[in-house]
């Protein structure tokens, strides 16, 4: 018989009072005194469960069933009914239950029934997914990736892979992972150069922390590019919104600016929270209950309201202005703290804030130059809850401006000489912005830590699996 999914029976109607097949892993499990086994179920296809009831008078009731503990699997089989409680709509009164796997030593089980830490559950990354806030976290997480892809797609964006091994600097911070195959105990390592011929490459490359440049040479093709992959940044940024390896969605459009990517940027926002509230709402409940109480009206809030726009310039004479609430200093030529962002987004405009023109001292090389010569055409999308979610520009289009910044940040100019060409043959205005994933799924979830917005946490000191 065809198996059923528990997303199946919730969503649609035509199984009741029929005799279905399902399977799935055991969360609780109460026996009555007049022995009748009550198993709640879940198979991870939603954040409902579904109640079985089991009697006593299945062939291996007192074998078997009665035996069974917190994470033993099964297949079920019996007629769906309606539920008389009202802890749950539906409860299947089993015909037969086949055990598919116990569960060794129960009172050792780390996922058992008891309630756990956040903190607690982390330490077991590959059960974790067991519990219902981090299957729920899971599920979230895919439903946004999907409404990106859909989004981009519909405004005819193309997909692009850009590398993640790379020999570029993007971000001209150095915090990069080296990829080599050379061994870290031998001397060659150690010694300060290297023969060409020693690296697998010939040259010295690393894990990628953006693919924007090399992204930037198909949007000067295809005109409307994305990518979306891991990236690595060797930050000592041991905070809840930083993680060593996180995915970012990266946009790229030629004859844009900084207008009309920053419109696109916050549209992208508010279509992946519409589509979590048109696609989630099992797992959203969940979150209702155990994480933020307000988390709908939240979501829903940010889509009718309009992002606040504000030059850098602006910020910084607000934050001098409110400088005795606010608990660290800052002057013209700073970059706003976690506390200055906080201050501008939840008490000042109490709305997501995009800040634009940055001090060129602040931002990478190949942001565009203002006509102040000072500042750079760039933008920082902050959220309440998480700070900056994502960060664009313009991108430098003239090779002369491009050549004197990278001359003034010391760049080593022979690497970029592809770079150059996108400039000196038909050179055309483009924007982008970058896109932190977890950072959404933490601003969507309303989770306290980006530690649960990914399967499998990258931080520092931190790489289990
Ligand atoms: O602001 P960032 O560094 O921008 C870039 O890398 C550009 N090259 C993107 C582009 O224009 N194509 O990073 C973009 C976003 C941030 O706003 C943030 O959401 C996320 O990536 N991010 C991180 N997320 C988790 N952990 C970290 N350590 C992050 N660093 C950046
Ligand atoms: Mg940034």
């Amino acid at each position: 018989m065809k198996k059923i999914s528990i997303f199946e029976i919730y969503t649609k109607n035509n199984y009741l009072n029929k005799i279905i097949t399902m399977s799935g892993w055991i969360r609780s499990k109460r026996i009555s005194k007049i022995g009748i086994s009550f198993l709640t179920i879940y198979d991870g296809s939603s954040a409902y469960t579904i109640q079985v009831i089991a009697k006593k008078s299945l062939f291996n009731y007192s074998a078997e069933i009665r035996k069974l503990t917190v994470g033993c699997s099964v297949i079920v089989s019996g007629y769906l009914t309606l539920s008389p409680s009202n802890l749950q709509t539906y409860e299947i009164q089993a015909n037969k239950i086949k055990i598919i796997g116990w569960v060794d030593r129960p009172d050792s089980y780390p996922m058992s029934a008891k309630k756990h830490t956040i903190e607690y559950i982390r330490n077991f990354g590959h059960l974790r997914p067991r519990t219902n806030l981090i299957s729920v976290i899971a599920r979230i997480r895919n439903v946004v990736f999907q409404s990106l892809n859909q989004f981009l797609n519909n405004y005819g964006y193309i997909w692009v892979s850009t590398p993640i091994i790379t020999s570029i600097d993007t971000e001209g911070s150095g915090s990069m992972f080296q990829v080599s195959i050379l061994d870290v105990n031998n001397h060659l390592h150690t010694k300060k150069s290297i023969n060409k011929e020693n690296y697998f490459f010939g040259k010295k490359v690393f894990l990628t922390v953006s693919g924007q440049l090399t992204l930037e040479a198909y949007a000067c093709a295809l005109s409307k590019v994305y990518s979306f992959g891991p990236t690595f940044r060797a930050e000592n940024s041991n905070t809840k919104k930083h993680l060593t390896e996180f995915w970012m969605l990266e946009v790229e459009k030629a004859f844009s600016d900084i207008n009309d990517i920053s419109i696109f940027a916050e549209k992208l926002l508010k279509y992946s929270v519409s589509f979590v509230l048109d696609n989630c709402i099992s797992d959203l409940l969940f979150l209702q209950k155990k994480i933020d109480k307000n988390i709908i009206f939240r979501l829903n809030n940010f889509l009718n309201i309009d992002f606040v726009n504000i030059e850098y310039n602006e910020a910084i004479n607000i934050l001098l202005k409110n400088n005795n609430i606010i608990n660290q200093k800052i002057s013209w030529g700073d970059d706003l703290s976690s506390c200055h962002e906080k201050y501008l987004v939840n008490n000042y405009f109490k709305a997501p804030v995009i800040i634009r023109n940055y001090p060129k001292l602040l931002k990478a090389f190949y942001m565009r130059i203002n006509e102040d010569e000072k500042t750079v055409s760039a933008f920082d999308i902050l959220l309440p809850h998480v700070g900056e979610i994502i960060g664009g520009s313009e991108r430098e289009d003239r090779i002369n401006y491009l050549e004197t910044r990278m001359n003034e940040m010391g760049l080593n100019k022979e690497n970029y000489d592809w770079y150059k060409d996108l400039r000196k043959y038909g050179t055309v205005p483009h924007a982008g912005f970058g896109l932190g994933l977890e950072r959404l799924i933490l601003f969507i979830t309303g989770i306290k830590n980006i530690r649960e917005s990914i399967p499998f946490p990258r931080t520092v000191g931190h790489a289990d699996f």
